[in-house]
């Protein structure tokens, strides 16, 4: 970390500008926005990445940020993907679109969707993290409660059929919104049936293509399924075992399960340390029989784990070469053969080990695309996640702690040449001068990873 101390102070720099004060129902909340170029909110995966970069700034910066999302906790306890700022208006869709208020307290407004259920992993991470005994205690006062009705909401309303898996229901809450793995999935919402009015509001007031090149964003028919999706979702009252059994999109994510199963070993050990051990023992179960799941979602012929496409009761395999078959490591549910070939894909300069590697899809692929959001280029986040899950099989295999140390090195090194952007182009061309940058620049998010990476290093 001595190496890098500018680099350091301008991540820190960062998280401080990024900063806001938002007042909603007489309370005052502290948030990191991901961007205040766009993403002037508060996302949940993104805050609990914030949060686990801040911790090493700012204890109590951190635990405001986590306390400052569970606010916005629905009474079912699905925790949205946004909370959002009433006083903003840069962002589309805008918080009405969804209609949600009668779900939250004190009117905050939120969307209706998740994201991947990162939470408990920050919340226990901040708690390893931090020093200050009487804070870290005030803090799982607040939130213990809310992970605990969070979890119970996804694993009572998006596994139904108690198979291990949680169901998504909008490639929103994969958090890989534009991800080939949903092309198939997302081309039988016909757009001849998305009504004109749905078309035109996004026509209309879509704002991210006005700050951003349209080349590095999904494209306006994805934008009018997202929305037809939401207006969907709005017609069955937020009802969520009528929306999963009928929506368009139902999908069994191995990215966001993977987080599913991390996160509840994390809820687990905060039960453990803070809490009811046999509540703790639930979760750790639910951890257990998420790994395995997993673990038999792996494909032989294809070298990978795949999502499955269930929607309205589909069961399809999806094979599609993403940074997603990777996340499974992350979940301790890769066995030795499977270890095996999952190195060698990570290694091969065809596939995904590109200049500044992971890309989030095989760069040999036919849906490569090195600028468009999650169709090629390579985002710290989830390099974070393979790193950490590398690190897991360490004692398995001696090529393990060499790649995870060169994919940390790259990662932070991505950041430190071409800036604290959102998402990276993964192959240098030689084109010299020219930022790899992609995406939205002074990214929370990104400051955050570094951090963490600085810190994991030290
Ligand atoms: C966006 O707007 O790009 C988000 O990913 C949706 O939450």
């Amino acid at each position: 970390m001595q190496n890098y101390p500018g680099l350091l102070d301008e991540a820190k720099e960062i998280l401080q500008r990024n900063t806001v004060t938002v007042t909603v129902g007489g309370k005052s909340y502290e948030r990191i926005v991901p961007s205040k170029d766009y993403y002037v909110h508060q996302w949940l995966w993104d805050s609990a990445g914030i949060a686990m970069g801040q911790v090493h700034v700012n204890e109590e910066d951190a635990f405001n940020e986590l306390v400052s999302l569970v606010a916005g906790q629905w009474s079912n306890g699905l925790i949205p993907h946004i909370i959002y700022n009433p006083n903003e208006t840069r962002y589309y869709p805008p918080a009405d679109q969804w209609q949600t208020t009668r779900f939250t307290k004190n009117g905050i407004k939120t969307s209706g969707i998740t994201d991947p259920p990162l939470l408990a992993i920050a919340a226990e991470y901040l708690c390893a993290n931090a020093s200050d005994e009487q804070k870290k205690r005030d803090f799982i006062n607040i939130v213990l409660p809310s992970l605990m009705a969070y979890h119970d909401y996804l694993k009572r309303y998006r596994d139904p059929e108690d198979c291990g898996l949680l169901t998504i229901v909008h490639p929103w809450e994969s958090g890989t919104d534009n991800s080939p793995r949903w092309d198939s999935i997302l081309k039988r919402i016909d757009l001849n049936m998305i009504p004109t009015s749905i078309k035109a509001n996004v026509d209309m007031n879509r704002k991210d293509i006005r700050y951003q090149d349209s080349q590095e964003r999904p494209t306006e028919e994805d934008y009018y399924r997202y929305i037809y999706l939401i207006e969907l979702f709005k017609d069955l009252s937020w009802d969520y075992t009528r929306i999963v059994q009928e929506t368009p999109f139902a999908v069994k994510d191995i990215f966001f399960n993977s987080i599913w199963e991390r996160a509840n070993e994390a809820l687990a050990a905060l039960l453990h340390q803070y809490g009811d051990q046999e509540e703790a023992n639930k979760y750790q179960r639910w951890a257990e029989e998420t790994r395995r799941a997993l673990t038999n979602t792996w494909s032989e012929a294809n070298r990978q784990y795949c999502d499955i496409d269930v929607t309205q009761g589909n069961q399809q395999v999806i094979v599609v070469p993403t940074n997603a078959l990777f996340m499974p490591l992350y979940a301790g549910a890769v066995t030795d053969q499977q270890l095996d070939s999952l190195l060698h894909r990570l290694s091969q300069t065809d596939e995904f080990s590109t200049e500044y590697p992971v890309p989030s899809t095989a760069i040999n692929s036919q849906y490569f695309d090195k600028e468009c959001y999650w169709r090629g280029p390579t985002w710290p986040i989830a390099n974070y996640f393979i790193i950490e899950g590398l690190k897991k099989y360490k004692a398995k295999h001696k090529n393990v702690d060499q790649l995870a140390n060169f994919l940390t090195s790259r990662t932070i090194q991505m950041i430190r040449f071409n800036g604290f952007w959102e998402y990276f182009d993964p192959i240098d061309d030689g084109a010299s001068g020219e930022t790899k940058g992609r995406g939205f620049n002074s990214f929370s998010w990104t400051a955050a990873i570094l951090i963490q990476l600085l810190y994991a290093e030290k």
